[in-house]
């Protein structure tokens, strides 16, 4: 019974929020396990909790049909209630009719004799019937027919077209392994093919990624997860779009490099790839500086508490060596942790990167410890509009953009000078030569705006030019974005300072993938650098 006494509280607050036509963002999963923390519930039945909910979710509609006409449910209700002193919430009766209905099992998880499944058991038959009568309505053979029909794409909801994953380089060091592994990949398929939309619907087929090295594409139906690979940590599961800001940051052997918002630790277990083999390999000549044990090359920055830990055990797993620090103690206060020599070695900060440098004593812990960084990834919170589970829900709740409320603009644009704040805080680290700023967001007022305002407030920076942002990726910024900086007879700039050429440059330098069509979520990115370190004085 805890398993539909938990299911209850979740579901009914999720539809609270759909009838108040509020727009649920976040993916259902993140969604699901976050109500279940806040309802303090028991986490042992989590994943059955979760199968759950989103199953009865998903069929809502169709429940309501169901439901709403059944002809005796009324006495069996009142007679129950007579019977029992029990009235059994509406949303643990929608749960047990999917499972019921729609459950692989097609069985209630119940005991027999308990008096709810006794209570069910009476409703089968007028719910299959029901059923019948809303297939005839509806032209459908099946609840799978019926989902396909209402989102109107040939593949199950709420799930990218294809599977991306990365070979982990911590797991594999030595130029031979990598080479074995990702050939022992390919040839496990039968067609190594040009582009990821052929392997969508072809389990047989691989595809290797032209822009990000290392990274591959399979069918969805292709359980990675089960993998060898997978279960060995040489392969991570990561969308494309998430790997391109590392393309972007062009990241050299001497390179110093901070991740400010890093948990859960994809961009920064890449970047700890390619800093300390992924460079290595490729630059044997090069005679790398003496490296310093107390300064790391790879540093990550997270502030929610139980992301950091999160962050540090998935950095653990892919093959680095960590050290947790405190962000509020300065470096003679921290006791130390001594890192094996030779070792990948990343810290990571539980704490807010924007204090980092902006009071004296920061200023201190900034002179003693950061000031070697010269790179940095800034991936802020974000509304996640481009993510996968969002489309299903906005569907579900029958709201699309247009119906945003106030409250959501409000609250973008909230996020907008979040985001805005904290890479302007970066760009004023004195040290600091690129950087790139992405979000798994496709709303302008989160992507070209943010960059917008960042030069507008930063004089100092410009945008790392197309040429050396990902050059052959065709999809850069939205024009749209940029049309109300441009007068009408499309001859001057309105931005103070930006002439049209530089509009037109920011716009190339800015980097979009279409969520769906370019194969996962929709990301948006684009580089910075300090206006001396362009050309002449790039590494
Ligand atoms: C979009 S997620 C980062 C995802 C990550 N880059 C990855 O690829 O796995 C944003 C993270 O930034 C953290 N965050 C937000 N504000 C922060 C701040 N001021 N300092 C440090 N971390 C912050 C959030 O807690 C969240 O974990």
């Amino acid at each position: 019974m805890d398993v539909y006494r938990d299911s209850t509280w979740i579901l009914e607050d999720l539809v609270k929020q759909r009838d108040n036509n509020k727009l649920v963002s976040g993916s259902l999963k993140n969604i699901i396990i976050s109500k279940h923390k806040q309802f303090k519930l028991n986490n042992k039945n989590l994943k059955n909790v979760f199968a759950c909910t989103i199953e009865t979710y998903k069929h809502l509609d169709v429940i309501d049909f169901l439901y709403d006409n059944l002809e005796n449910l009324d006495d069996l209700l009142l007679k129950l209630e007579k019977d029992k002193s029990k009235k059994p919430n509406k949303f643990t009766l929608y749960l047990m009719i999917n499972d019921l209905l729609f459950s692989k099992t097609k069985r209630v998880q119940l005991p027999n004799n308990h008096y709810l499944k006794k209570f069910i058991n009476q409703l089968v038959k007028p719910l299959n019937k029901n059923w019948l009568k809303f297939q005839k309505i509806n032209k459908i053979s099946s609840i799978d027919e019926y989902l396909l029909k209402q989102n109107g794409e040939n593949k199950p909801i709420d799930q990218p077209p294809v599977r991306w994953f990365r070979l982990n380089l911590a797991k594999l060091v030595t130029q031979d392994k990598i080479d074995y592994i990702r050939n022992e990949i390919i040839n496990n398929f039968k067609h190594k093919v040009d582009s990821w939309k052929t392997v969508a619907e072809n389990l047989d087929c691989i595809y290797e990624d032209e822009y990000i090295p290392n990274l591959f594409a399979v069918s969805m139906n292709f359980k990675i997860s089960k993998s060898k690979w997978y279960k060995l940590g040489q392969v991570i599961i990561q969308d494309r779009g998430s790997c391109f800001p590392l393309e972007i940051l062009d990241i050299q052997p001497t390179d110093y490099i901070m991740d400010c918002c890093a948990a859960p630790g994809n961009k920064t277990s890449l970047l700890g790839g390619y800093i300390y083999v992924k460079n290595r390999l490729e630059n044997t000549e090069e005679i790398l500086e003496v490296e310093d044990e107390d300064i790391t090359r790879v540093i990550a920055f997270e502030k929610n508490d139980k992301r950091s830990d999160v962050l540090n055990s998935m950095m653990k797993n892919a093959g680095f060596e960590t050290r947790k620090y405190n962000p509020d103690l300065t470096v003679a206060e921290q006791t130390e942790k001594f890192f094996e020599e030779n070792s990948m070695k990343i810290d990571i900060y539980h704490g807010d990167f924007s204090t980092l440098c902006n009071n004296d004593r920061n200023k201190e812990i900034y002179n003693s410890k950061f000031f070697k960084f010269n790179k940095a990834i800034l991936d802020p919170s974000c509304s996640g509009s481009g993510i996968y589970g969002r489309a299903s829900i906005d569907n579900l709740n029958k709201a699309d953009l247009e119906k945003y409320t106030a409250k959501e603009e409000e609250r973008l644009a909230k996020l907008s000078s979040f985001q805005t704040s904290l890479v302007s805080h970066a760009m004023k680290l004195p040290n600091l030569k690129k950087l790139t700023y992405s979000t798994c967001s496709v709303n302008v007022i989160e992507n070209e705006q943010v960059v917008i305002d960042l030069l507008l407030k930063h004089s100092d920076w410009e945008v790392i030019p197309r040429s050396e942002s990902i050059p052959y990726w065709k999809r850069r910024g939205l024009s749209s974005a940029f049309d109300e900086y441009i007068s009408d007879d499309k001859k001057e700039s309105l931005l103070k300072g930006i002439s049209l050429q530089e509009i037109e440059n920011i716009k190339e330098a800015c980097i979009r993938l279409n969520k769906e069509e370019d194969g996962g979520i929709g990301f948006f990115v684009c580089g910075f650098q300090r206006k001396n370190n362009s050309k002449k004085n790039k590494k």
